[in-house]
């Protein structure tokens, strides 16, 4: 596993190096890579300034030395899950892309309708735990169309700043899209990222938020240690993510509504039934409230705690690094 030790040794000697470039749309579904920006304040700045225009997203090339990407992409593990599937490691990442780009111009439709509008109020809650005040750097991870973004963005006003990224650029534009004709501005930055290899400097950020994004995440551990890194001293991670319904009932209630309703609302609404009975599936396999708290401790957090909301069906972590 790459410590971060090294991928900053490697920023500090200069091995990793920048190019910035245009992509057409057609090839930003393909686009998979970092905007590394450490230690680049003035590039930062330029770059994130286009990410910022309409058009085509701006992203920048990372060269990072072979051997550090094999140490990037090599697992013991040969294998993962996506849904109740078995899959390789190295395949997870793209079924995971083409859920999202198949939903992408309909996600914010299908979460209103999935969840009868409930996710709004797990956002804010999760908004609230979050604690940030103005002046504060917020890193939005998996941020897709931006609703946690949108409402840090007026939290920390015009001396804070909040950076939406997201792996997937279909998701990503939307997000972009939504901010700008909503008068979100200014203090939004948008950077395509994969939340297990972010670019951003050690020490960095006020508070990291992952919503309904971590289980999407091939490795979890990985996307972790990156939040808890990125953080500075004093700054906390919340990850909101389904989990495990605390009682019996609502447990067969909520698995009658996922397998039943869930695939054919996706198939009438998103014309794709496939992409939401993966959802359904990829909320079984993703770890519980406890296990989840204690992979949080394991990379670092600590006053590490969740919130159970709407009777464990969703629930918010929240970890310190102090
Ligand atoms: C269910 S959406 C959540 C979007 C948004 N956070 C929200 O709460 O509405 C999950 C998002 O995770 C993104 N994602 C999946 N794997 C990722 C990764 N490795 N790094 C960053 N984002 C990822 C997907 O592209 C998708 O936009």
């Amino acid at each position: 596993m790459l410590r971060p030790s090294l991928l900053e040794r490697e920023r500090k000697s200069g091995a990793i190096r920048h190019r910035s470039f245009r992509q057409s749309p057609k090839d930003q579904a393909g686009f998979a890579a970092s905007a590394s920006l450490a230690g680049r304040p003035h590039l930062q700045r330029l770059v994130l300034a286009v990410l910022d225009t309409e058009g085509p997203i701006l992203g920048l090339w990372c060269r990072i030395p072979l051997s550090q990407q094999q140490a990037l992409t090599m697992t013991e593990d040969k294998t993962t899950h996506f849904g109740y599937k078995q899959v390789p490691v190295g395949e997870k990442g793209g079924l995971v892309r083409s859920v999202f780009d198949s939903v992408a111009s309909r996600y914010d439709l299908m979460n209103d309708l999935m969840s009868f509008g409930i996710h709004r109020l797990w956002k804010r809650y999760t908004v609230e735990l979050a604690g940030v005040r103005g002046g504060q750097r917020v890193l939005d991870l998996a941020g897709g169309t931006g609703d946690l973004a949108a409402r840090f963005a007026g939290i920390v006003g015009s001396e804070g700043e909040v950076v939406l990224t997201d792996i997937n650029a279909a998701m990503l534009a939307r997000g972009r899209d939504r901010l700008i004709d909503e008068g979100i501005a200014g203090n939004v930055h948008f950077a395509q990222v994969d939340a297990e290899r972010q670019p951003f400097p050690t020490d960095h950020f006020d508070c990291v938020t992952i919503g309904f994004g971590l289980r999407n995440v091939t490795h979890k551990q990985r996307a972790l240690e990156e939040m808890f890194r990125v953080l500075r001293p004093g700054g906390r991670a919340l990850v909101l993510e389904f989990s495990h319904p605390t009682s019996k009932p609502l447990s067969k209630a909520y698995d009658l509504y996922s397998f039943t309703v869930l695939p054919i609302l996706g198939r009438l609404v998103a014309d794709d039934s496939t992409s939401y009975r993966y959802l359904a599936e990829s909320i079984r396999m993703h770890p519980d409230q406890d296990t989840l708290r204690a992979m949080m401790e394991q990379v670092g957090f600590e006053r590490c705690t969740y919130f159970n909301v709407t009777g464990g069906i969703v629930a918010i972590h929240r970890g310190y690094k102090l």
